[in-house]
């Protein structure tokens, strides 16, 4: 699959990492010669500008801060340009202390969206697209482990969106990492995802051990008859 991130930060340093050697991956952003150097570094098939990463891939991830998704649609040519692609939004749109949404009070909240979530926000911007939702619960460290085992089991991977196909495609890229896909559901249920990493950002960001909040071992499950 052709695959072209926007941005070369934290996520798609950890991600581009995983696909470059079994797909076509080209890293875009404003700064060229970073987009570059990250592209060299896991000798992607390119680099370049937002608008040509937007023209390469069949699956763009949107690899920016979330309030810069828009403009990133806006410098990759607009709505249009996006027409038949698949867009993988990683991004968690939550009000962080010092952040642009900072929330004085009651951070680590999801930012609100007239749409929803910031998954079907970017759905709107594009209708042409389809826009999948993943990756986001976890931080850029976890996509790095190759494979993302805990105490012997799998990572499971969260996903959502409208788009069977496109599902498929993002389904088959979290088990090429050695990642369990979990589909819980159409592009609404990103409202969920959005609001679950705030939690999770909220504990990374207090310093708690995540690995003993969410990756519960599985009590013994006894059938019922
Ligand atoms: N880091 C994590 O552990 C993690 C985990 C899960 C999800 N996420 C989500 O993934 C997204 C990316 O996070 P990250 O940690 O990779 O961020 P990051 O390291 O700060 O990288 C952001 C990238 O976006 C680019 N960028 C910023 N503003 C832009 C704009 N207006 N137009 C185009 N490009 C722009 C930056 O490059 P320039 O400024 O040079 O253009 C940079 O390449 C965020 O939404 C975050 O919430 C992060």
């Amino acid at each position: 699959m052709r695959i072209a991130f926007i941005g070369y930060g934290n996520m798609a340093q950890a991600l581009s990492k995983r696909w470059a050697s079994d797909h076509e991956v080209f890293i875009g952003g404003r700064n060229i010669d970073k987009a570059r150097e990250l592209a060299q570094s896991i000798q992607a098939s390119g680099s370049g500008t937002i608008s040509e990463a937007v023209a390469f891939g069949e699956l763009i991830v949107m690899a920016t801060p979330a309030n810069a998704v828009e403009d990133a649609i806006e410098s990759g040519g607009g709505s249009d340009s996006f027409t038949g692609k698949i867009v993988l939004d990683i991004n968690n749109p939550v009000s962080v202390p010092g952040g642009p949404h900072a929330n004085e009070g009651a951070d680590y909240l999801p930012i609100e969206f007239e749409e929803g979530s910031l998954a079907e926000r970017i759905a709107a911007l594009i209708p042409s697209a389809s826009v999948v939702k993943a990756f986001n619960m976890c931080q850029a460290s976890v996509w790095e482990m190759d494979p993302p085992i805990f105490d012997g089991r799998k990572l499971a991977t969260l996903f959502c969106g409208d788009d069977t196909d496109a599902k498929g495609k993002v389904a088959s890229l979290i088990e090429s990492i050695g990642s369990d896909p979990v589909d819980i559901g159409e592009l609404v249920y990103s409202r969920l995802l959005e609001a679950s990493a705030c939690i999770v950002i909220k504990l990374l960001f207090s310093g708690r051990d995540l690995h003993t909040v969410l990756n519960l071992v599985q009590p013994e499950i006894k059938p019922i008859h």
